[in-house]
């Protein structure tokens, strides 16, 4: 082996990283997944020979800097996706030169999302679609039907990412989209496109491409539970920023979320409909996602939840049943187990439902998640209105964390939550005490009831 050269073992799960090989990845507990790699920064080629593109690096000229040298970001020059949703989750649009990795399942719709950005950036100049999956016609076929209509896009089928750097040095385009990475290789690299080498091997040579000529840089990464691809957290360090696109296949709304980015917050999510001429926006995802509540069935409550910048209304649904098992069932999705079991304990012991003989089952309608304690009163209040058989007032949202005391805390951007209620034709807003008072003098078409307990919140709803 080369001087230099060091092998490494990096599990193709997490990106976890060891000198030696293990059959169990200690980080992510997964079986089989660790593969011999050798790092990234010495493989031979990138390091030694430089090729054409890594001559032209940035790094070459590096000495320290005042930071008064340093010229601004050029954050006006941010280019456009044509998806508002899109433009947000990534901080305001495309920054030149930012390497962007859009991951999800196979067949979720990221070749749909990044054809039709193509199209509209296309409109302010050349976009690069480089395809190692689809046949040229494929994609012509896709654009078709997606009603692109354009000049500007030009399409290649290519998976050498030296020749791919050479493409992007030699037209410039306004973007590049790489799709996938997972079927990228670089020529001096031995193992399978897909491996861990080949896949960071490829990833250094775009982002140096990309860093280089200002290009932004889109990279497919499908997500993969099983198989012998890399997942895209071995890429997560790599890259400026880590997209997902994620959604229920059943359903036709598709979340875009931010899971790292050097240019924006990561809490901002977007949300999409697949249609069969692509993907739309969706503008007022409350209404789309409250659009099928029965509203007198019993086991149903509305809650506010802020996603990164956004409120967002969702319905909980809870049913309680009696158990013919030793250990009752407790089933729950998109809401975090460890939470729910939390509130049904609050529930038995302080309001004195017995569910120690029932089976829970607490679902958020549509396939969406949860991770905010503000949902919490909901979650308590929809299975206390299916325990008790009796409807919760559906023009009423419930918004609040619930304490082990039985108590009600006050939640952040209380304000934005209530406002959206508002908005959709909610009628009373039932949150904790503290809410209420900071509420006090703010003007919003809603009634507020401040409650200090879970009991009280149940009694307001349930009539
Ligand atoms: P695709 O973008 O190819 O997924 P990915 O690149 O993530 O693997 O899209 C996959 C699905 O979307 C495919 O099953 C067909 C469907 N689809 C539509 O419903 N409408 C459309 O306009 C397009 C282009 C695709
Ligand atoms: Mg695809």
């Amino acid at each position: 082996m080369a001087k230099g050269v060091q092998t490494r073992f990096v599990c193709r799960e997490c990106g976890y990283e060891t000198p030696k090989w293990l059959g169990k990845c200690p980080s992510c507990g997964e079986w089989g997944t660790l593969e011999e790699t050798v790092t990234v920064s010495t493989p031979k080629g990138l390091g030694s020979k430089p090729s054409p593109i890594i001559g032209t690096s940035f790094l070459g000229a590096s000495r320290p800097m005042r930071l008064t040298e340093i010229a601004s970001p050029d954050v006006e020059g941010r280019r456009s996706t044509g998806f508002g949703e899109f433009d947000r989750v990534l901080g305001g649009g495309i920054v030149p030169g930012a390497l962007i990795l859009v991951g999800g399942d196979p067949g979720i719709g990221k070749s749909t999302l990044l054809t039709q950005a193509a199209g509209k950036i296309a409109q302010g100049g050349d976009v690069l679609y480089v395809s190692g999956e689809e046949s040229t016609t494929q994609i012509k076929i896709r654009t078709g039907r997606l009603g692109i209509v354009t000049d500007n896009i030009l399409v290649q089928n290519e998976t050498d990412v030296t020749l791919i750097a050479g493409a992007i040095a030699s037209t410039k385009p306004a973007a590049a989209i790489i799709d996938s990475i997972q079927t990228m290789s670089h020529p001096e690299i031995e193992s399978a496109s897909g491996s861990v080498s080949q896949v960071r091997a490829a990833t250094t040579v775009l982002g140096q491409a990309a860093k280089a000529y200002g290009v932004p840089i889109f990279l497919v990464g499908h997500v993969t539970k099983e198989g012998a691809l890399a997942g895209p957290r071995v890429l997560e360090h790599m890259v400026d920023t880590v997209l997902t696109f994620e959604g229920d296949r059943h359903y036709a709304y598709r979340i875009l979320r931010a899971q790292k980015n050097r240019f924006g917050s990561t809490d901002e999510m977007g949300i999409f409909e697949m249609h069969d001429r692509g993907l739309a926006e969706v503008p007022n995802p409350s209404e789309l996602l409250l659009a099928e509540r029965t509203e007198h069935a019993t086991g149903s409550a509305v809650t506010a939840v802020v996603e990164g910048s956004r409120p967002l209304l969702i319905e909980v649904q809870a049913l309680a049943t009696p158990s013919y098992l030793t250990s009752p069932r407790r089933t729950f999705s998109g809401v975090d187990s460890n939470r729910v079991n939390l509130i049904l304990a609050v529930l038995e012991k302080r309001c004195g439902l017995k569910l120690g003989t029932q089976d829970v089952f607490v679902n958020i309608a549509g396939g969406v998640r949860v991770g905010e304690p503000a949902a919490d009163l909901a979650i308590a209040v929809a299975t206390a209105s299916n325990y008790h058989e009796k409807p919760a007032d559906p023009g009423t949202i419930f918004c609040g964390e619930v304490g082990l005391g039985g108590e009600v805390r006050a939640v952040g951007h209380i304000e934005k939550r209530v406002r959206e209620a508002a908005r959709l034709g909610f009628k009373r807003a039932v949150i904790a005490g503290r809410n209420r008072t900071a509420l006090a003098r703010a003007k919003i078409a809603i009634e507020l009831v401040g409650v200090d307990t879970v009991q009280q919140a149940i009694d307001k709803a349930l009539r």
